[in-house]
Formats: structure tokens, sequence, C-alpha cells
């Protein structure tokens, strides 16, 4: 279905909750095509519905979908990435590296190569508190974010790497210094399809009562 039929105020509604949670991959291959202001708004009011301390609600966000903001965060986030992401490519060269981690490796490699066009940087900042930065507050509502957007069909992941020029961006963004951005979520329409992402078993990870070092042992020496 095209963009234009799409009846921005349903979209999104009928996914059963928990079909949405094992199905929100990461998308990183996002199409260039614009987003309905809409469906941003929709995206961030079900952040809105996040849990926080004393119902503080201390997100803000900033949608930007401007080309020049636009294209200096995806300069900036490209040469943080590369920078960053150097030591792990080197050990993606070995054979015996993970396919499963190299496919991820290329997506966010690809992510930043293409992040100026990306047709929304969608940041999460929030209040600090006493002085400290408060990422974990904030948390509940970027994965709520993406989730939305797995509803509406918007691909997103939720980045951070900005952190390492984060200051400067703030004050671009017009944030003051007790208000820093915590996430970047790059949101487009995806090039491809969400689906099931690869995680570990719940019966290797839930225990009952009592953490047992023995089995914890035994799944860390399969991977
Ligand atoms: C705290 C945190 C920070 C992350 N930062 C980045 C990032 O800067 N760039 C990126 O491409 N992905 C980032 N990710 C996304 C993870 O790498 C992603 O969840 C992982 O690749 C699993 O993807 P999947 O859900 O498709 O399996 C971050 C995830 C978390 C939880």
């Amino acid at each position: 279905m095209s963009v234009e039929n799409l009846d921005l105020k349903r979209v999104g509604e009928d996914l059963p909750l928990l079909e949405g949670i094992r199905t929100a991959r990461a998308i990183r291959r996002l199409r260039t095509d614009s987003v309905p202001r809409e469906l941003i708004r929709k995206v961030c009011e079900a952040g809105t519905f996040a849990p926080s301390g004393g119902n503080r609600q201390p997100w803000r966000f900033i949608a930007v979908t401007d080309d020049i903001q636009r294209r200096w965060i995806g300069e900036r986030y490209k040469e943080a990435f590369h920078h960053y992401i150097g030591p792990a490519i080197e050990l993606a060269k070995s054979p015996v590296f993970p396919d499963e981690k190299r496919g991820m490796q290329k997506a966010a490699i690809y992510l930043a190569d293409h992040l100026h066009e990306v047709p929304v940087h969608l940041f999460v900042a929030g209040y600090t508190r006493r002085g400290e930065v408060q990422n974990q507050a904030l948390m509940p509502a970027v994965q709520n974010i993406l989730l939305a957007c797995r509803a509406v069909g918007l691909g997103a992941s939720l980045t951070t790497i900005h952190r390492r020029f984060g200051e400067e961006l703030d004050s671009r963004l017009g944030l003051p210094p007790n208000i820093p951005t915590c996430a970047l979520i790059p949101i487009g329409w995806p090039q491809g399809k969400y689906g099931t992402p690869l995680r570990r078993s719940v019966d290797e990870l839930l225990f009952w009562n009592k953490f047992e070092l023995a089995s914890e042992q035994k799944v860390h020496l399969k991977t």
C-alpha cells in the first residue's frame, strides 16, 4: 500500500502486542521517501506512555527532518562510527567470525554511510536529575517508540554513537546542558521486511528462584 493511501489514524492499531515485540528487529536499511509527521507524532505518543520514576516523564523528542541538519549529523555520525567499528571490522576478517555478526556489522555500517539520507533523525533527550544523566529513565520510551514503528510499518533502530559528539549536537538542536540527548532513532520506510531477530532461547536465560552458574557457563561455552 502506498503512503498516500494509508489510514494514518488506524495504521498499527491491530498488530498483536507480543507478535510486534517478537518481530521488531533493527531495520537499518531505509528508503529516502518522507514520513508523514502524523506518524512520527504517533510513535512519539507511544513513547510518552512509558513508565518513569515518579511519573516525571523526563523525555523530550526532537525529530530532525531538515536537510542541512541531517547532512551535518550524518557526516559526524559516519566519522564517529567508523572510528568505533574499525577494530571490529578487523576481527570480522577472520573466517571463524560468525556470519550473523558480520551481517549486523554490515547493516550498521550501511546505516552510518547513509544516515544523512534517512528522512527522520528522531532524538530522545531527557532531563538530568541531581546533575546526573538519566538514560535508564529514557530507554522504556525508546523501546515503546521502536515497537510503535514496528506496528505502523516504519523501519527503525536504536543508536547511541552520536554521544561521541553529543555536546556539539545537543547545542545545535537547541538543547540546554540539563537535557542531553540519549538516543538517536533513524526512522524511514524499510527497504526490507520486519522479522524475528536472532535471540537465545528464554529457556537458557530464565532461572527460577536462584541463578545457576553452572548452566550459565554452559551457555557461554556454546557462544
Ligand atoms: C544501548 C544500545 C546502543 C546501541 N547503539 C547502536 C549504535 O550506535 N548503532 C547501531 O547501529 N546499533 C546500535 N544498537 C542496536 C543494536 O546493535 C541492535 O539492537 C542489535 O544489532 C540487535 O539487532 P536485532 O534486534 O535486529 O537483532 C544499540 C543498542 C542498544 C541497546
